[in-house]
């Protein structure tokens, strides 16, 4: 058996994601029965100072090899990087990997991919001019239970698909939580807001139940109805977006479909007291649907109900180095159990074997798609009368933020 192909990351920015996102980077392909690559992190950048990168560096396990930097463009310009994952918040999405791509870099950028639509179709340009890989991590449709939810799809058993509900919140007070108004959640300078941060994960589901599974030749965009009220205290960001979209589908499909796409920063799905809380994704046909609980962005519990009377329920666990290992990780405060990833390795699978296999993008979201989403939020922020800074909505390259 020949040896792994060890795919070498440099992590752009030190914040949460970073956190989490390298510490399941760094667990072991063979615990979830990945043999081809490994990863490793040959460097990570800090904007603000060498002992923040460090530090990151020590807290995620990096080998002690790892180069600490306190510019991005140095990390850009190492050498030994394959591909650049960049956890800036959104606002600051185009603006790095434009200087990745420029420089030749492949790069995994976070979620949303940018602030809008002709921000993100100038970096799809510019990799394709470098021949670079560009991908959005958009984690959710990495995960096992969205190959899953595929499969359901193409089997027909759920019938003609109908119709597709989602939902994704944060439930916070968010005065409370975000009083200084700084956090990205609330944060203009930071294209701050529901939608752009949680909505698409909301979107994630309609687009993987009723677009990817059209013919590429004729699927067409959705129509788009939106729905937005601002934060109180700013007016600057939205708090609760609700959109309605129409996929255009031929009478012999199905005719058009539906969905309903719903995100809050102050709503939860349900009460953490209700015991028996409800799907967070429903993805609904003639003959059945598929609901995925507790959220839309990092779903672990499927159930497939049928009009027969069928019903299948699986827990998604994610796995990692197990029970005894000592190790934990999770989103911030929240921790899973010892020796449980949050299933971000995934994500970094696509983007190693795309790197082995020679692709330019990402399996299941391609940069069209990414693209369409984003201009499916734009619109939602037109109808919604929310647009950002100048300086964050801009396609001038280089800017200083
Ligand atoms: N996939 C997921 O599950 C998931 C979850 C949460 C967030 N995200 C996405 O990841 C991105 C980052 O979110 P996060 O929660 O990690 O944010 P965060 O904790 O605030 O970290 C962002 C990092 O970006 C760097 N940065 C550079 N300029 C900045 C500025 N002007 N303001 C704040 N930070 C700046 C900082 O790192 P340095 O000081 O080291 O440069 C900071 O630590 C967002 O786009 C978000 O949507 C994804």
């Amino acid at each position: 058996m020949s040896s792994p192909k060890v795919i070498r990351w440099g992590i752009l920015a030190t914040g949460v994601i970073a956190v989490t996102f390298t510490k399941d980077l760094l667990v072991d392909p063979t615990t979830r029965g990945v043999t081809s690559i490994k990863h490793t992190v040959v460097a990570a950048a800090s904007s603000s100072s060498v002992s923040r990168a460090e530090s990151f560096l020590r807290r995620v396990g990096a080998p002690a090899s790892a180069r600490a930097y306190d510019s991005y463009q140095d990390l850009i310009a190492d050498p030994d990087v394959d591909i650049i994952y960049i956890a800036t918040p959104h606002s600051h999405h185009y603006q790095n990997a434009m200087h990745c791509l420029e420089a030749g870099k492949n790069v995994l950028c976070e979620k949303p991919f940018t602030v809008n639509a002709e921000q993100a179709r100038l970096l799809v340009n510019m990799a394709k001019e470098k021949g670079c890989f560009l991908m959005e991590a958009l984690w959710t449709r990495y995960f096992p239970l969205a190959a899953y939810v595929r499969e359901i799809l193409s089997s027909g058993r759920l019938g003609t698909l109908v119709r597709v509900m989602t939902d994704c919140n944060i439930a916070t007070n968010p005065e409370k939580s975000f009083k200084d108004g700084k956090h990205r959640m609330v944060n203009s300078e930071l294209a701050g807001g529901a939608l752009l941060d949680l909505g698409v994960y909301s979107l994630t589901w309609p687009f993987l139940a009723l677009y990817d599974t059209q013919p590429r030749e004729t699927r067409k965009p959705p129509k788009v109805l939106a729905a937005m009220t601002k934060y109180p205290p700013t007016f600057c960001a939205d708090e609760t977006t609700t959109m309605v979209l129409t996929f255009p589908r031929n009478e012999s499909a199905g005719g058009d479909a539906h969905a309903i796409a719903t995100t809050s920063i102050r709503l939860e799905t349900s009460p953490a007291s209700d015991p028996n809380p409800p799907a967070s994704v429903r993805i609904q046909g003639t003959l059945g649907e598929i609901q995925l609980f507790p959220c839309a962005h990092n779903p672990t519990h499927s159930k497939l109900v049928l009009w027969d009377g069928t019903v299948e329920e699986k827990p998604w666990p994610q796995p990692g180095p197990g029970k005894g290992s000592g190790w934990f990780n999770g989103f911030g405060d929240s921790i899973n159990a010892e020796g449980e990833g949050q299933g971000m390795f995934w994500e970094a699978d696509e983007a190693g074997f795309a790197l082995c296999e020679g692709r330019k993008e990402g399996k299941y979201l391609g940069l069209e798609e990414t693209v369409l989403i984003m201009e499916v939020m734009d619109e939602t922020r037109r109808q919604g009368e929310l647009r950002y800074p100048e300086k964050i909505e801009t396609t001038k390259f280089p800017v200083q933020l």
